[in-house]
């Protein structure tokens, strides 16, 4: 067994980390830390949860002094540095996942999106988790990525959970109700991530929706050659063939379908009468996929355990 404590263990990403750390046949959680739940039981806030450990509010130094095995950090953005820094000090050699964005243009870290950089796992430590958007983007684009003739352009719309817990417009259901809310439509943190990790410039416009959870992301692509459309449907079956946490459908899939679920689904492959212009349909679970199962399938990795290890098969919640 192998011990992991979350900071940032109330929000969203941390509840869906606790639900898949307990259940987890080679995992226990060593902590999880809160400010706002300090003290309370943490099966009274995540129901899947049948232990007795209690959420505790840690600075850096308590975290890195209670001596897990790995530390997963799902903080907002630009907190994660004091924690990193204890770690580094008082306890070198644990995994640190981070699930912000502090570390993702940072060359010292892994970026952990595996089923597209596993083979750059060389066992570092320090391991950056890619954005749900990003991740999105990335799997919809590697397949086709050497024969584009333009910047992709994507066109996204989550559910409100990618927003966190701290209230804004884009978590407020009551300003969500009957509307499609844009935001940040150029220079989005994960336009920049995508555009980094595919090494080509990805133009993405983020909206956010009236429900909860996952992501649809439709990425219009401009190629060099025509391509038919089953050629095209092809490359992703073969691009991706064994990997268990996608699937390449025919249809386009619906967000309503991945939601709750770990794995990705990539489909609705269209192309022009002229076969340059292919449109391809994303949907991933932002805290799963995008966030949670895949921070687990970069600790297995790490731990030298099976990728998907103490995760549901796709289709299975
Ligand atoms: N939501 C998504 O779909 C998604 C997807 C991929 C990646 N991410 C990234 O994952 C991270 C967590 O996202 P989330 O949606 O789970 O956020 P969230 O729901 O807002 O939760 C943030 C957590 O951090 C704690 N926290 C906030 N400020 C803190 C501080 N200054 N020091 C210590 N703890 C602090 C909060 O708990 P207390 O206030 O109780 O301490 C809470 O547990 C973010 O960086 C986000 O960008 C999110």
């Amino acid at each position: 067994m192998k011990t992991v404590g979350i900071v940032g263990a109330r929000g969203h990403t941390g509840a869906e980390l606790i639900r898949l750390i307990a259940a987890h046949p080679r995992l226990e959680l060593a902590f999880v830390s809160s400010r706002e739940l300090d003290g309370q039981r943490v099966a009274e806030h995540v129901a899947e949860y049948a232990g007795a450990l209690h959420y505790a509010n840690l600075d850096a130094g308590q975290a890195a002094r209670r001596g897990a095995d790995a530390v997963i950090l799902a903080l907002p953005n630009d907190k994660a540095a004091p924690f990193v820094a204890a770690l580094d000090v008082a306890a070198p050699d644990t995994v640190i996942v981070d699930l912000s964005a502090d570390y993702r243009f940072d060359d010292a870290w892994y970026y952990g999106l595996p089923e597209l950089t596993r083979m750059r796992y060389t066992g570092q430590r320090r391991i950056s988790n890619p954005g749900c958007y990003a991740t999105a983007m990335q799997l919809a684009i590697a397949p086709l990525k050497d024969r584009l003739a333009g910047p992709p352009v994507c066109f996204g719309v989550s559910g409100y959970s990618g927003a966190g817990t701290t209230p804004s417009d884009r978590n407020d259901p009551h300003q969500l109700r009957d509307n499609l809310m844009p935001y940040q439509l150029t220079g989005h943190m994960h336009e920049r991530e995508a555009s980094r990790q595919l090494g080509l410039p990805v133009e993405f416009m983020p909206h956010v929706a009236a429900y909860f959870r996952g992501i649809t992301l439709t990425v219009n692509l401009w190629l060099t050659q025509p391509l038919r459309v089953e050629d095209v449907r092809a490359l992703y079956r073969e691009r991706y063939a064994g990997e268990p946490l996608l699937r390449v459908l025919d249809a386009a899939p619906w967000v309503s379908r991945v939601a709750g679920h770990h794995h990705a689904e990539i489909g609705g492959f269209t192309a022009s009468a002229d076969g340059r212009r292919v449109v391809v349909v994303v949907t991933l679970d932002n805290l799963l996929k995008g966030a949670a199962t895949q921070a687990l399938q970069n600790l297995n990795r790490a731990f030298g355990f099976e990728e998907s290890a103490g995760i549901p098969p796709a289709g299975e919640p």
